[in-house]
């Protein structure tokens, strides 16, 4: 995992009450919203939901966050089955597979994991093309691999007619993004669920703080600034310590700290502070962005080519401002905040308050307790509305909101390594394409490190 808030692959729903409205969504999708849905969603998908109702699963990257996903999907609907997975490692495709067919985790509905799972050695796939087999073979697909390959990925759930939960970020460069950007749009005619891993978005508390944002109860906004000041994250092992892996082994193994896999770690994990703060501000894009950042740390050479710190400066319409800061260094102060400043108040948003400019707090988000109370797991509740937005044929789409934040994130890395200001339509202009020249196991090139003010992006 590499978000320091993901610890979430053993966490399990806690409601044992009354029905849900999942549960009367599931068990009473009926004739009509079958039918209502075979006019909006894919026809593959409906015809076999209205065949036995039963909804398929695929997963493909099975590390930390993908195993976590993959359970989360299992858990939010009590007819789905886990029939398909992929991973480009052989290790990795197997010891999930394993782990799923003995999982005893109990869903809401009384049923064992493991009876949801339906996964013979012949549909646990290997190897580049693992994910298209995975897409082939299942109704509802769930996206967790290293962000680069999103798009290609994307993209054919989107041909084949595929639901799917996709992780963040969708790219780490923008004609990739462009690519996602075309397959969400097609997804929408088509009536597929999009659903994105930018999952504070579906945190019940954020959504009661941010209604009351967008309410107006702080005022109009007036700035914003965030943080993802972390510590470091993991390294699986150098070339010395893995002779038997090739250069491309090494880097997908170790893909946070390469460009063209991660995006740098703006991209893969301080967009969910900058996706918060587009959220704020009802996805309005910004006017430029004008970065700053580098490596002080991590400069050994098995870090690759990214940096460990950016500071950004991003300018919206009407003179609003919002300063973002990220930093992955040891032994550094911690800090993973989003603050909102209004004419009537302020906001924070990960302690889910308001307050007016007295300092006096004049709404907080209050916990619901009771036996019957759904924990407020953000990674759950993705699931759970994904697959009631399925069964209700009224698929979710987060393709727009998805494709800009990943571009907030792309445009602000872009800047601080060329050392110049961007604006958000020369960000789009991009045509840097990071993919390698073919995806197979042997040599891969080294990037430079960026220095600002010498290096170009075309
Ligand atoms: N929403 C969140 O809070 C959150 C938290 C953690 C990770 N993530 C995101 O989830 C994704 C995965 O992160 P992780 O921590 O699980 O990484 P990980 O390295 O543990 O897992 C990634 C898996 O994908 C596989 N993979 C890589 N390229 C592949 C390809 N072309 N085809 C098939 N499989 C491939 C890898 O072998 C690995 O098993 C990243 O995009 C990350 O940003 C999101």
């Amino acid at each position: 995992m590499t978000d320091s808030s993901t610890n979430n692959a053993s966490k399990t729903p806690t409601d044992t009450g009354s029905p849900s409205r999942r549960q009367f969504l599931a068990t009473t999708a009926s004739a009509a919203s079958v039918a209502a849905a075979a006019t909006s969603l894919g026809i593959g998908q409906v015809a076999h939901a209205a065949e036995n109702g039963t909804l398929k699963i695929g997963l493909v990257g099975c590390g930390g966050r993908g195993s976590g996903a993959a359970l989360q999907a299992t858990l939010a609907d009590p007819n789905v089955k886990l029939v398909s997975v992929g991973d480009a490692f052989k290790d990795q495709a197997e010891r999930f597979a394993a782990g799923a067919r003995k999982n005893g985790t109990v869903d809401r509905w009384g049923k064992p994991i493991r009876d949801k799972v339906d996964l013979p050695a012949e549909r646990v796939f290997v190897g580049f093309d693992a994910y298209k087999h995975v897409v082939d073979s299942c109704d509802v697909v769930v996206f967790a691999t290293s962000p680069h390959f999103r798009p290609l990925m994307i993209e054919y759930a989107v041909k084949q007619g595929k639901h799917m939960f996709a992780e963040k970020p969708v790219a780490t460069d923008v004609p990739h993004l462009k690519r996602v950007k075309a397959a969400c749009d097609e997804a929408e005619k088509k009536g597929l669920a999009v659903v994105s891993g930018l999952c504070y978005r579906y945190e019940r508390a954020k959504q009661e703080l941010m209604k009351r944002i967008h309410d107006g109860m702080i005022g109009d906004i007036v700035g914003l600034h965030c943080y993802y000041m972390t510590g470091t994250l993991w390294h699986r092992g150098t070339r010395a310590e893995h002779p038997e892996w090739s250069e491309m082994e090494y880097q997908m193994r170790n893909w946070l700290y390469f460009n063209w896999l991660s995006g740098d770690h703006i991209v893969e994990q301080h967009i969910h502070s900058l996706d918060k703060m587009a959220w704020v501000l009802k996805d309005q894009t910004p006017e430029y962005v004008q970065s700053t950042g580098g490596r002080i740390h991590r400069t050994d050479e098995k870090f690759g080519d990214i940096y460990d710190h950016f500071c950004n400066h991003f300018m919206y319409e009407d003179g609003l401002e919002m300063h973002s800061h990220c930093r992955q260094m040891k032994d550094c102060a911690y800090r993973v905040s989003d603050h909102v400043i209004g004419t009537k108040g302020t906001a924070d948003i990960m302690r889910h308050y308001l307050r007016d400019h007295e300092g006096d707090i004049i709404w907080r988000h209050r916990r619901p307790r009771g036996r019957n109370v759904v924990e407020d797991n953000m990674y759950q509740n993705e699931h759970d509305d994904l697959f009631a937005s399925i069964r209700k044929g009224e698929p979710i789409n987060n393709g727009k909101y998805m494709v800009n934040s990943t571009m907030l994130a792309i445009m602000a890395r872009n800047s601080a390594y060329t050392g110049k200001k961007i604006t958000w339509d020369q960000a789009w202009d991009s045509t840097e394409n990071l993919a390698p020249a073919k995806y197979e196991w042997g040599d891969l090139p080294r990037r430079p490190v960026p220095v600002p003010g010498k290096t170009a992006i075309a």
